[in-house]
């Protein structure tokens, strides 16, 4: 035997490589016009094995030949077999002016979205957005609002306090249940100084939970302090603040309250937008109430809101104001309900919103 002949058993496995070559290029889903250049074609792999047959002995010539036909007409087979085609990739045609596939992006959040417009509404007529601490000195929260340490009103603000050591003056540390304690906070850092004129937004904390109630919820507080402020001031921004976060014709209400860092006191009712304020979805004022249609959103056509008031002296005075040269009106609310009156949403749980639920919150 001459030293480059070569035997059958080679041949074999010369074959099996092919074919695992083959394989492996058809996991990889080559395209066919790939695979049909690289084992088919003149300088092809099949090509180059066949030319074996001039290095086989002559009696195994025969066997040769029948084992080089059966590997092409299956490299051939497989190869047409495969489905992926280059058109699928390389090749395929693109209408560039086609609209484009959207990718998925993720928005802000509904609060995050009322506190961006609340704020941006209140900038526009001078004020400006401060933050004070969401875990405050009792201070701040309930001393220097002229409720004194075991003073009834205090039980309305179902209050968190954290087990920390408590200050002389300060008190004890508690969760912010309202955004009022950022008043003495603000008028601190102006020095006293008018004209203050603050937006203030932050988490509250109170201790319930239930269906209308989270633990944790958001409030925007708004604080004017002057010269000569007053109750029409306080109506006028009221009023400003309706019609820009609810729409044109949005009026507001002003009815009698009481909390005891403001006197007078008031609760805020803004009017339906839905209804228009009337209560009824129409127009016939002369038909009986009971047999018109009534505008199931507000019931009334009012919706109540939150309290606001002119700041009460003492309030003044733990500010470093004299109370007989400034006055100063205060409003604040909750976030969650002025937002989810704007879209005319009665949600019935409203812990949805904290649920962190997409199917719920991909809807604003
Ligand atoms: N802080 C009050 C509350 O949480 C609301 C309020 C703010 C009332 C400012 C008057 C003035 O209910």
């Amino acid at each position: 035997m001459k030293a480059n002949m070569i035997t059958i058993a080679e041949l074999k496995q010369k074959i099996a490589e092919i074919k695992s070559q083959l394989e492996a290029d058809l996991i990889q889903n080559l395209a066919k016009e790939e695979l049909r250049i690289k084992f088919l074609a003149k300088k092809g792999l099949f090509n180059e094995l066949a030319k074996i047959i001039s290095q086989v002995k002559p009696s195994d010539k025969k066997e040769t030949g029948q084992l080089l036909n059966e590997v092409k007409t299956e490299i051939t087979e497989s190869i047409e077999k495969s489905t992926k085609s280059s058109s699928d990739s390389k090749n395929k045609w693109v209408d560039l002016t086609a609209p484009g596939i959207k990718p998925k992006t993720g928005h802000m959040h509904p609060v995050s979205q009322a506190m961006e417009e609340i704020t941006q509404i209140f900038e526009r007529i001078g004020f400006s957005r401060s933050r004070y601490p969401e875990v405050d000195w009792d201070w701040y929260v309930f001393e220097s609002l002229n409720m004194p340490k075991n003073h009834p009103a205090r039980d309305e603000w179902e209050t968190f306090f954290i087990d920390a050591p408590t200050d002389k003056k300060m008190g004890k540390v508690v969760l912010t249940t309202h955004t009022s304690n950022g008043q003495v906070r603000e008028m601190e850092r102006l020095e006293s100084k008018p004209p203050i004129r603050m937006i203030n937004i932050a988490r509250c904390y109170r201790r319930q939970q239930d269906a209308t109630h989270t633990q944790m919820f958001h409030q925007f507080e708004g604080l004017v302090i002057d010269k000569g402020i007053n109750i029409q001031n306080l109506k006028g921004t009221l009023d400003y603040f309706a019609e820009q976060f609810y729409g044109p014709g949005t009026k507001s209400r002003i009815r009698p309250f009481h909390f005891q860092f403001t006197e007078p006191s008031l609760e805020v009712d803004f009017s339906c937008h839905i209804c228009h304020g009337t209560g009824f979805l129409d127009d016939k004022t002369e038909t009986p109430e009971d047999q018109r249609q009534k505008c199931k959103f507000c019931k009334s056509g009012w919706h109540e809101v939150g309290g606001a008031g002119m700041v009460h002296p003492n309030v003044l005075k733990a500010g470093g104001f004299n109370p007989d040269i400034y006055t100063g009106f205060a409003f604040g609310w909750g976030v969650e309900r002025t937002y989810t009156l704007k879209e005319g949403l009665n949600i019935d749980d409203i812990r949805l919103l904290y649920s962190g639920d997409l199917r719920f919150l991909e809807q604003f």
